[in-house]
C-alpha cells in the first residue's frame, strides 16, 4: 500500500463540429429559444455527424489529444475506463474500442454505466488503482453520443442533450494533491423517471419497440428535476462538511451540466458564488458523462495548483455523486 492520491495531471476534450442551435430546433419541434434558454440555460449543442461514428470516435479523439498534450506514450498507460450511456455496441465495450483507436494495447479497459454520474463513478474507480499502487497511469474518459438516442420529434428531451467527450489522466501524487475524497450513490427506484426502455435484455428490439419509440430517452423532467436539485445539493454539502470546507474554501464547483437552475441551487446550498461555478451548458447542452471533463477542459487555463474543486453530478438510475479534488498543476 502507498499513501499516494490520484491526481489529474492532464485533461482534453472533443466536441463535434456540427452546432445545433435553438433556432434550428424551433424548425424541428414546437419550441423556442426563450423557453429553452430560460428553463435550461442552453443555447446550442454539438452533434456528431457521419456514418459509423459512435461515442468511441469522440472518446478516442479526446484520448489522443490527452496523450499528445501530456507527452505520454500509449504504452505507458496501465488502464482506461470509459463512462458512457451510449456505447457504440452492447459489446464489446467502448473502452476497448477507444484503446484500439488510440493505439493503447494490452491493457485493461472497461465501461462504466452510471448515466450522467458516470464520469464521477469512473474517476472514483480509477483512483483506487492509483491509491493502492497497482497502476501509475490511468485514463478516465466520459463520452456520449446522446443524439443517437434522442427523439428529435419530442420537444421535452431533444432540446436538452448534445454529443461530446472528455478525458483525464490520473497519476500518483505524494504531495497532497489529487482526488482527496468522493461519494457515489444510487437509487434504482428512479428508473421510471429517466430511461431508455428498449434495446436491452428486458425489451430486446422488435418492430413493436421501434413503433412505440422505446429506443429513445424518456424523461419525466419535473420528477428528475426535484431529485436532482436535492441530491446534488445535499451530496455536495456533505462532502464539504466531511472535509471541513466552507464556501470560501472552494475555488470551483464543477457541476454536471443538465440544467442551469439545478446548478444554481447546488451552488447556493454550498455557499459558492456563481462566479466560481464552471458553466458550459449554453454551448454544449447535456453531454451526459462528458459534462464534467469538458468543463475541466474549458476552464483549465483558469485553474491554479492547490485549488479546491468540488465535482458533482446527478443522473439516470438514479445515480449521483461528488468528488473533492485538490488541483495538481
Ligand atoms: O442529466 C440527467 C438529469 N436530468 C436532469 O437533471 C433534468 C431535470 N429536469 C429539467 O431540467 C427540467 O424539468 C426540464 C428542463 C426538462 C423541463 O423544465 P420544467 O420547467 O420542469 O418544464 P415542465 O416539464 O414543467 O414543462 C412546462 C411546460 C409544459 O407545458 P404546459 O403543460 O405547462 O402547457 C411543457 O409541455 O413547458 C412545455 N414544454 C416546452 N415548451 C417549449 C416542455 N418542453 C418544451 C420545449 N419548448 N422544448
Amino acid at each position: 500500500m502507498t499513501h499516494s492520491k490520484a491526481a489529474i495531471t492532464g485533461v482534453f476534450g472533443y466536441v463535434p463540429e456540427y452546432v445545433l442551435t435553438n433556432a434550428e430546433l424551433e424548425k424541428m419541434v414546437d419550441t423556442n429559444d426563450e423557453w429553452i434558454f430560460s428553463r435550461t440555460g442552453i443555447k446550442e449543442r454539438r452533434i456528431l455527424k457521419g456514418e459509423g461514428k459512435g461515442s468511441s470516435h469522440m472518446g478516442a479523439e479526446a484520448v489522443k489529444g490527452l496523450l499528445a498534450k501530456t507527452n505520454t506514450r500509449p504504452e505507458e498507460i496501465d488502464l482506461l475506463i470509459c463512462a458512457t450511456t451510449t456505447p457504440d455496441f452492447l459489446f464489446p465495450c467502448t473502452a476497448n474500442l477507444i484503446c484500439e483507436m488510440a493505439g493503447i494495447r494490452d491493457v485493461g479497459s472497461f465501461d462504466v454505466q452510471a448515466a450522467c454520474s458516470g464520469f464521477l463513478y469512473a474517476l472514483t474507480m480509477g483512483s483506487q488503482f492509483i491509491e493502492t499502487g497497482k497502476y501509475r497511469k490511468v485514463i478516465i474518459v466520459g463520452a456520449d453520443k446522446m443524439s443517437a438516442i434522442v427523439d428529435y420529434t419530442d420537444r421535452t428531451t431533444c432540446v436538452l442533450f448534445g454529443d461530446g467527450a472528455g478525458a483525464v489522466l490520473l497519476e500518483p501524487n505524494d504531495e497532497g494533491y489529487g482526488l482527496l475524497d468522493s461519494i457515489i450513490r444510487s437509487d434504482g427506484s428512479g428508473q421510471p423517471y429517466l430511461n431508455q426502455k428498449a434495446g436491452g435484455s428486458r425489451y430486446p428490439p422488435t418492430h413493436e419497440t421501434i413503433d412505440q419509440r422505446l429506443h429513445y430517452v424518456y424523461q419525466d423532467g419535473q420528477q428528475v428535476f426535484k431529485f436532482a436539485v436535492k441530491k446534488m445539493a445535499d451530496i455536495s454539502a456533505e462532502i464539504m462538511e466531511k472535509n471541513g470546507l466552507a464556501g470560501d474554501d472552494v475555488a470551483w464547483l464543477v457541476p454536471h451540466q443538465a440544467n442551469k437552475r439545478i446548478i444554481e441551487a447546488t451552488a447556493n446550498r454550498m455557499g459558492v458564488g456563481m462566479d466560481k461555478v464552471m458553466l458550459n451548458i449554453h454551448k454544449y447542452g447535456n453531454t451526459t458523462a462528458a459534462t464534467i471533463p469538458l468543463c475541466l477542459w474549458d476552464y483549465e487555463s483558469q485553474l491554479n495548483k492547490g485549488d479546491n474543486l468540488i465535482l458533482a453530478a446527478f443522473g439516470g438510475g438514479f445515480t449521483w455523486g461528488t468528488a473533492y479534488v485538490k488541483w495538481a498543476y
